[in-house]
């Protein structure tokens, strides 16, 4: 344990952690693009308005849980989980901020139809999608007092929204850049993650892990989101990189640095997509429409065709079975 002391201490010097600084602790200057005239702007409650709302005291209890299950979801490891992030690793600010996929809007946009799974999907299925692939693991019961509280989180979040607004909701997700103005670049990639992300997420993109605590997140490997995660998509991630990273310089990479370090993290491999065929072309051709059209899955870069091999992670099995098809068969 000597590599992780060197690198910490880099980060100390560049002023972005505190020894004792947790990543959740690191704070964010207000820079974000600005509000359009029409959109829903919401502020979500925090844990503090809720210890004094007048909620019943078990539905605080349940509430809390969901938020500990959210900014420290490595307690379900090897349960739920099966790499190295928690909830909190994508969406930053405990799942409050705009442009750092913000969680709230699923609780009052769903139920709704989805397109990456072609059938009417409610809250905890929607959650149940980034336990498949972005935790690369399989979801807590639908149910369950695990989905409850993560779920009644969501939702606490929400408080005061209109159902189905018709309005667009500011910085939901990550909203997309504009289109880069040269075509992404694995080697101009390669030179912006190492002068800018390496130092915390490590040359080979496996993070930080200190003591068993996973202190920076995996980019890529078996202990980052697999292939058909949201974020694989080039445009989902050069979008959160440009609003959120460098961690604590958040919008201060170019559009074009974030799209061409977003080429470079996702040429790199990563745990088999759930929904693997045993075939990546085959597969790829299967979601190109709905997804990978904006991935690297299943296409050769740098002489290697990305994604054609069996390695699921540390997750001991390919598909969880909340990806099984649905069919909503009453009249
Ligand atoms: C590796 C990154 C990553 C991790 C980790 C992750 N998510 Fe996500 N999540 C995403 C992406 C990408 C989207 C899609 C955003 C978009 O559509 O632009 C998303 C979307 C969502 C949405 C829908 C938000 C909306 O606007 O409707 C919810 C809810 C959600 N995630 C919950 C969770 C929960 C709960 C966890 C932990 C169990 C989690 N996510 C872990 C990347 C991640
Ligand atoms: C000072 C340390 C630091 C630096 C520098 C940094 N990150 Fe991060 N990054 C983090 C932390 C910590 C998280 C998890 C967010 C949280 O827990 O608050 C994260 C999360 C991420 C994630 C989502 C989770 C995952 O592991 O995939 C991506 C992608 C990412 N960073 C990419 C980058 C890129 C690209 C750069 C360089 C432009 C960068 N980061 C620079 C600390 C850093």
């Amino acid at each position: 344990m000597n590599i992780p002391f060197v690198k910490l201490s880099a980060a100390i010097a560049v002023g972005l952690l505190s020894l004792n600084a947790t990543a959740a602790d690191v704070r964010f200057p207000v820079d974000m693009p600005k509000p359009k005239e029409g959109q829903l702007v919401h502020v979500p409650p925090t844990m503090d308005d809720l210890e004094k709302s007048q909620l019943h005291p078990e539905l605080k209890r349940v509430i809390r849980r969901g938020h500990d299950l959210f900014m420290n979801t490595q307690q379900l490891r090897g349960k739920n989980v099966f790499n190295n992030m928690n909830c909190s690793s994508c969406h930053m600010g405990e799942g409050r901020l705009p442009f750092a996929g913000p969680v709230w809007p699923a609780a009052v946009t769903l139920p709704d139809f989805r397109p990456k799974n072609n059938h009417v999907n409610n809250l905890e299925e929607r959650i149940a999608g980034c336990f498949s692939y972005s935790m690369n693991g399989t979801p807590p019961a639908y149910g369950s007092d695990d989905m409850l509280a993560l779920s009644a989180y969501h939702q606490w979040l929400a408080k005061g929204v209109e159902m189905y607004p018709s309005a667009p909701i500011y910085g939901r997700g990550y909203p997309k850049l504009n289109d880069p103005q040269q075509k992404p670049d694995y080697k101009r990639g390669k030179q912006v993650y190492e002068a800018k992300c390496s130092l915390c997420h490590s040359n080979d993109g496996s993070g930080l892990v200190q003591n068993g605590k996973v202190v920076f997140p995996a980019v890529w490997g078996d202990n980052s989101y697999n292939w058909g995660a949201g974020i694989a998509r080039t445009f989902t991630l050069a979008a959160f990189v440009k609003h959120n990273m460098p961690l604590g310089q958040r919008g201060t990479l170019s559009d074009q640095e974030a799209w061409d370090v977003a080429y470079y993290i996702d040429t790199q491999e990563r745990p088999q997509d759930p929904r693997y065929t045993g075939n990546v072309k085959e597969t790829r051709a299967k979601y190109d429409a709905t997804f990978h059209k904006a991935t690297n899955y299943g296409l050769t870069v740098n002489g290697k065709l990305l994604g054609d091999h069996d390695n699921t992670g540390s997750k001991p099995f390919l598909k969880p079975e909340a990806l099984k098809p649905r069919t909503f068969t009453a009249e």
